[in-house]
């Protein structure tokens, strides 16, 4: 298979061996034999996970994940879970979008009454086959799980330097530094980023930035305030 060196690949000659999983494809690419168009449909299906499970139109936290099976490279692909942010909801800090959307595959993968009734070393071995499409890139608890988890790839839209420079906490390792440490996890993982993130980044911008119009169906109600579900919208 050809695979796309660009600087970033470059870059890594002088410090880690190249394996699969620090290729870093140009986003415009068919990869694996996917279009573009097909990346984007699942991008925003990510996107989309937020109004589904969260309710809201401005969810404060706008992390959302959805994880396809697209081995068989006919066709979109197969949705296997979706999951979002649920820190407030649950009260468990850990659960990123990512790491809730794990969670609910593993469900989805194991129920006795569901599509997939797979044991639970099965379901393990099921990730090696999914894509995981994020909004923003993962935090390095999120990347280590996914490189845990053997993703055949992992897809994020907006960076976490787009995050940080909006105003954003983050821990400040970068998938791609997660990825070069996890050399000997195998199987390895195909790693795309600022995939569609013209679509997704505008999902981030308003939280720190008062100046920054609030997503439809939002409004903030006095200078500076957060976002928050128009009363009109709420009425309806
Ligand atoms: C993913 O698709 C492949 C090929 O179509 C299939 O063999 C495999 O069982 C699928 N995995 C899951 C978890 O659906
Ligand atoms: C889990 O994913 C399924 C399938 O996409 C979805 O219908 C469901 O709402 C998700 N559950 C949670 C808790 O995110
Ligand atoms: C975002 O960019 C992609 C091309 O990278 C394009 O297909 C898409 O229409 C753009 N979205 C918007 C809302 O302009
Ligand atoms: C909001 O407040 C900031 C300072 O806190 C001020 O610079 C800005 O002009 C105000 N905007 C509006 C629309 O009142
Ligand atoms: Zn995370």
């Amino acid at each position: 298979m050809h695979l796309v060196t660009l600087p970033v690949a470059l870059l890594l000659c002088f410090s880690q061996p190249i394996l699969s999983s620090t290729v870093f494809p140009d986003p415009a690419l068919t990869v694996n034999g996917i279009p573009f168009s097909t990346r984007a449909h699942w991008m925003r299906r990510a996107n989309e996970a937020l109004g589904e499970l969260t309710h809201s139109p401005c969810p404060f936290a706008a992390f959302g994940t959805a994880i396809v099976n697209h081995t068989d490279t006919n066709g979109l692909g197969d949705l296997i879970c979706i999951g979002v942010n649920q820190n407030r909801q649950t009260g468990n800090p850990a659960l990123h979008g990512e790491i809730a959307a794990i969670t609910n595959c593993t469900t989805v993968l194991t129920d006795p009454h569901g599509r997939f009734r797979l044991t639970t070393s099965e379901a393990q071995d099921a990730f090696a086959d999914l894509t995981l499409y994020t909004n923003a890139e993962s935090c390095p608890m999120c990347a280590s799980a996914i490189r845990w988890a053997g993703f055949r790839e992992y897809v994020y839209g907006t960076s976490i330097d787009t995050l940080v420079q909006n105003g954003w906490s983050q821990i400040h390792i970068s998938s791609l530094e997660v990825f070069q440490a996890s050399w000997d996890l195998s199987p390895q993982t195909l790693f795309m980023g600022d995939v569609l993130a013209n679509e997704t980044d505008p999902y981030f911008l308003w939280q720190f930035d008062p100046t920054y119009p609030c997503p439809d169906g939002c409004s903030r109600s006095g200078n500076g305030t957060r976002c928050r579900v128009s009363m009109r919208d709420e009425l309806k």
